[in-house]
């Protein structure tokens, strides 16, 4: 296992090209997405054995369930899979590196099944390590949305009377983010050769270095998050500044 002299504290991935993955194969998309199911699961287990504190991988977006129906049922399926497995497996789970928690609208009421509300629930409350490394997973998430229901919150506390409104900080948003108390990605990888956000970690990732890669998401491999850890310790994170160190606080 390589070693870095400057590893990042969150890393953001993009989980993207499931489908071309499949289709290549001829395989129903679906396949694709069960895939990179065990992808997710490889690169969680080597990114906490590289020490890296905390990941988020973009799972489903709110945007996602535009996608036909089958498509939307079977990755529904694959949550409830791996919530199930989890659970069946409990004491593996707990050896392992990583801890998962589950960021993005996930009110009871709103399109993602009860079941599976429950269930993810259920996992975040049973882990015992609360020092592992942490990985989300993003599900009906939506960076706008996340910064709009941030703006919610500290609105109601202005309404009142907890904020003056002219006194509102980036802290006191931060906190209604659903990321609250985790470092903000300083790496986003997006594989498959698309070259954007997509509504992921919008706040968040104001200054996060970009990593692409023309890899498809199922073949993404640990080599391949060796080769982006490369490139993100030779880069030089300036942070809006002309050198290092970071300011305390950020300017353009
Ligand atoms: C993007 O590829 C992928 C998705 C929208 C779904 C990703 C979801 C999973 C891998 C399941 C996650 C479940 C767990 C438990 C982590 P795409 O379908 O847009 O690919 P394409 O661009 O090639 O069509």
């Amino acid at each position: 296992m390589a070693a870095y002299p400057s590893l990042p504290q969150h890393i953001g991935i993009i989980m993207d090209g499931n489908g071309r993955w499949a289709k290549q194969r001829g395989l129903p998309r679906a396949e694709g997405h069960k895939a990179g199911v065990k992808v997710f699961e490889r690169i969680s287990e080597y990114a906490a054995a590289l020490g890296i504190p905390c990941l988020t991988f973009y799972a489903f977006s709110t945007e996602n369930w535009q996608r036909p129906a089958a498509e939307v049922q079977a990755i529904m399926a694959l949550f409830r899979r791996q919530l199930d497995e989890m659970e069946a497996r409990w004491e593996e789970n707990e050896r392992k590196r990583f801890r998962i928690r589950y960021i993005g609208d996930l009110e009871p009421g709103g399109p993602v099944p009860e079941d599976i509300i429950r269930k993810l629930r259920d996992m975040e409350a049973r882990a015992r390590d609360k020092d592992k490394t942490i990985v989300n997973i993003a599900v009906n998430y939506g960076g706008r949305q996340e910064i709009l229901r941030a703006a919610r919150r500290a609105a109601a506390l202005a309404a009142h009377g907890a904020l003056r409104p002219e006194e509102i900080s980036e802290a006191d948003l931060e906190a209604g983010l659903y990321t609250a108390g985790q470092p903000a990605p300083d790496l986003i990888i997006r594989p498959s050769g698309e070259l954007r956000l997509s509504n992921f970690l919008l706040w968040q990732s104001a200054y996060a270095e970009l990593w692409f890669s023309d890899v498809l998401w199922p073949d993404f491999t640990e080599r391949d998050l060796d080769t982006a850890l490369e490139d993100f310790s030779r880069r030089h994170r300036r942070f809006g500044d002309i050198g290092d160190p970071p300011p305390s606080s950020l300017s353009f």
